[in-house]
């Protein structure tokens, strides 16, 4: 309810014809790879097809396994997610991106028990 007062991060949820209306974006990952989305479900999706070692875990926004960081550009979520995301994080298996993005990788898997759950 106070999420706004506790720093808690807020994600913009797109609708069905907000995802339809999105043009095809490219993708770069730790500063190297650069792939492209097309209309795929999910960031998670386009990097799993390209072959990338991302994890991921329930794909349903609420694990936390498929967690990376946005460096630059926007994303939008095409599902509501349960999992406590703080400041420049995203959950790549339900998001997309809104015009071409730079993401990083966490060089370690994030621990969900050490998050309060809330959503959002
Ligand atoms: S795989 Fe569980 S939140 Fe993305």
């Amino acid at each position: 309810m106070f999420d706004w007062l506790l720093g808690k991060k807020k994600v913009k949820l797109l609708s069905a014809q907000d995802t339809n209306k999105l043009l095809k974006a490219s993708i770069k990952v730790d500063g190297q790879g650069l792939y492209v989305w097309q209309h795929e479900r999910s960031l998670l999706d386009v990097l799993d097809k390209a072959g990338l070692p991302v994890r991921s875990s329930c794909r349903n926004g609420n694990c936390g396994a498929c967690i990376a960081y946005l460096i630059k550009g926007e994303v939008g979520y095409v599902k509501t997610v349960h999992f406590p995301l703080e400041k420049n994080e995203l959950l790549m298996c339900s998001c997309v991106p809104i015009g071409d993005i730079e993401i990083a990788l966490p060089l370690h898997p994030i621990d969900p028990r050490k998050r309060k759950r809330s959503s959002y």
